[in-house]
């Protein structure tokens, strides 16, 4: 038997009440283990926020005959789809009800789950899409139903389902949402669905996607750029077609100019960095791709030398990284003594790094930051003297 769409939210719903009930008796300061449906759980961690997961698996999976791939699923679901206050009404409901009529709803919706056919992800996936599709819907309803896809698409499984089911096309289409918060959702389903998944980067790439995420990160919302960074890093990581076209596309000058610029949210320049480090690894493993001029740009490599001297440990650490891959693509490095001045940063850092390594919070990070830094001087060193060598 397979239910329909109400009926699972209705079953969803009464469990939620059931829970809803254990984190108000916690409130009270009662300690029983709450049962329904022949399901157990622990107490929520926090009153009034109800942890799904610490039971989500401790649920029966016997119970449910295919559809969600987890309880947790089911119940994301159901939460994103529930009115609150019916929510509300349903839990006062239950927590009048005596002990045997409590038994008794459990039977029910024990019962009631095991006639049920719970609907798969791929359907779930359909609901969602269907409603992104629909432009009368207004934009509260496209958020959900990408916050739905963008826990969906997590599975390797369901993230190959995207574009069967329409999905990627819907996905492209909501970059371009009039609003912020939708863009920025709709590229947080881009990039799980595109994470390590050179399928689905090759869907996404030929629809487009590439060119919505760069005008993207000239947003004045920091959250906007940084997921459109963070989905464009998922969408050409590993993925050399995906990096010319980036290239094709003046990616590499967007990526020059917010490293280039001071007064930005350090998020944004940490995510920037990474993705100089991911190219510049990427180019070292495909040496028979041309180097793109950005790599020996001298305005561009003073640019990352220059956040060296950032206060924020994880962003040297990010910057030292790039450094490091950066010189060893370089034949010489000439442009980065006479342009960039790296020698005096990385002097002026290891300054910085002694004083917080004697700092209590800071200083093993300092310490792992000072090896790399170490090393990354090392090679510095070595590539000036077998310039100095040959000449
Ligand atoms: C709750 O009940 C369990 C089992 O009876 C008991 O082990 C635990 O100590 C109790 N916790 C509190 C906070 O009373
Ligand atoms: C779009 O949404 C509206 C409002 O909920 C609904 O009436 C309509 O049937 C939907 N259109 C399609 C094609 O699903
Ligand atoms: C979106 O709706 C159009 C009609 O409005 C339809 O032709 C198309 O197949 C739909 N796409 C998906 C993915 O459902």
């Amino acid at each position: 038997m397979r239910l329909s769409y109400s009926s699972v939210l209705a079953i969803a719903v009464a469990l939620l009440a059931v829970i809803a009930v254990k984190a108000a008796a916690k409130v009270e300061g009662s300690n029983e283990t709450a049962s329904a449906a022949g399901l157990y759980w622990s107490n929520a961690q926090e009153e009034g926020d109800v942890d799904i997961s610490t039971f989500a698996g401790e649920w029966n999976e016997d119970d449910v005959d295919g559809g969600f791939s987890s309880l947790d699923g089911m119940l994301q679901w159901a939460i994103g789809h529930s009115d609150p206050s019916k929510l509300k009404e349903t839990a006062e409901d239950v927590k009048r009800k005596s002990p045997d009529e409590l038994k008794k709803r459990q039977d029910e919706i024990k019962e009631l789950i095991e006639k049920m056919k719970m609907p798969s992800d791929a359907e779930l996936m359909k609901i969602a899409i269907d409603d992104l599709n629909n432009s009368s819907l207004p934009w509260e309803d496209h958020l959900r139903a990408l916050l739905e896809l963008s826990e969906l698409v997590e599975p390797i499984d369901n993230a190959n389902d995207l574009h069967k089911l329409g999905g990627t096309l819907v996905v492209v289409k909501e970059l371009n949402h009039p609003d912020s918060e939708v863009r920025t959702t709709s590229a947080l389903v881009l990039g799980k669905a595109c994470q390590n998944n050179p399928v689905v980067q090759k869907q996404f790439l030929e629809l487009g996607a590439l060119s919505e995420l760069l005008k993207m990160t000239k947003s004045n919302s920091v959250e906007e750029v940084l997921r459109a960074l963070y989905a464009i890093s998922a969408l050409i990581r590993n993925n050399v077609v995906g990096q010319q076209l980036f290239y094709g596309e003046s990616g590499d000058l967007i990526i020059q100019d917010l490293l280039s610029k001071s007064n930005i949210d350090v998020r944004i320049h940490k995510r920037s960095v990474s993705i100089v480090s991911d190219l510049a690894e990427s180019q070292m493993e495909n040496p028979s791709y041309p180097v793109p001029p950005f790599f020996s740009n001298p305005l561009f490599l003073r640019s990352v030398v220059d956040l060296l001297a950032s206060m924020d440990l994880d962003l040297q650490e990010k910057v030292l990284h790039a450094v490091e891959n950066l010189l060893r693509l370089q034949s010489g490095a000439s442009i980065f003594k006479e342009f960039c001045e790296l020698d005096a940063a990385l002097d002026k850092m290891k300054e910085q790094l002694q004083r917080l390594a004697k700092d209590d919070q800071h200083g093993e990070h300092a310490t792992d930051v000072e090896i790399l830094r170490k090393q990354v001087q090392q090679i510095y060193a070595d590539k000036i003297n077998k310039v100095l060598e040959s000449t």
